[in-house]
């Protein structure tokens, strides 16, 4: 068994397949919420620094962490290789320490949230990034709802090229834990470089909209400025529903 993290040029590669809205957005938002020169952005969980990187070549002022020391001896060398400058360090989402009301913005998307898989993790980390944020400052926040009728066994596929390089990655829902609030995923990942497969299976922890709700409502550390879907449209504000599958909500520090 693989951990797909631990394969940076495949996870960077795989995962930056049709980013471009989500990183318009981003660089939008803070554009527009953060005010200043160069506003100091902090990523939770950075790995490869996959949107971290372009947000540097834009003139933000990154912070990142991850666990895994492998994506992030990769993103230190692509910082390095393209002359860029951020502070990286190895922390857990859950439990990090950075210096109080420093940053003028935050992200975390593509369910890397749903990585913590207690309630208390959850709560720890929306804490934590508050008090990470200047008074006023901006989290977004974007992940995955469980859909009302999810489909067990079903393969979304796709394929990213960089340079020589084409990854073809494959998604499976394996199982759906909705009382233990647990989704077992699977990514295979096959590569024109390797005759083998990667795969790897890992959990998230679920949301339906109502629990997403009732953890900011008992955290009061953030409300909702707005919220919107996979098309990550700064335009096109969405009423989230129960049938709403994904989640970007535009958050800021009460
Ligand atoms: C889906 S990737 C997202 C990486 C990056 N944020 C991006 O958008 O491409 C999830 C990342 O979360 C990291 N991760 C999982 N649990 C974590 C934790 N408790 N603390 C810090 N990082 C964690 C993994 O190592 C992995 O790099």
């Amino acid at each position: 068994m693989d951990d797909l993290y631990s394969l940076p040029t495949y996870y960077d590669v795989s995962f930056s397949h049709e980013m471009r809205e989500e990183l318009a957005f981003l660089k939008n938002v803070f554009s527009q919420y953060c005010k200043g020169v160069r506003p100091k952005i902090l990523e939770p969980a950075c790995g490869t620094g996959r949107l971290m990187v372009p947000l540097i070549r834009t003139g933000f002022d990154c912070t990142g962490f991850d666990l895994n020391e492998t994506a992030l001896t990769y993103l230190k060398d692509k910082l390095e290789r393209n002359q860029l400058k951020a502070n990286i360090f190895n922390a857990d989402m859950a439990d990090f320490h950075v210096k109080d009301n420093k940053y003028d913005g935050a992200f975390c998307t593509v369910d890397t949230f749903r990585h913590l898989l207690s309630e208390k993790q959850a709560e720890q980390h929306l804490i934590t990034i508050s008090k990470a944020l200047k008074k006023n400052g901006i989290y977004i926040l974007g992940l995955h709802l469980i859909p009302e009728k999810a489909v067990l066994n079903k393969v979304t596929r796709w394929t990213s090229r960089r340079g020589r390089l084409t990854v073809k990655s494959a998604m499976t829902m394996l199982e759906l834990d909705k009382m233990k609030r647990r989704e077992t995923l699977k990514v295979l990942l096959n590569t024109n470089s390797e005759k083998e497969s990667h795969t790897s299976i890992y959990q998230l922890r679920t949301y339906t909209l109502k629990q997403l709700t009732k953890l900011l409502k008992k955290t009061s550390v953030f409300e909702v400025v707005n919220a919107y879907d996979e098309y990550y449209d700064l335009s096109n504000p969405v009423i989230l529903n129960s049938k709403s599958e994904y989640a970007v909500l535009l958050l800021r520090k009460i």
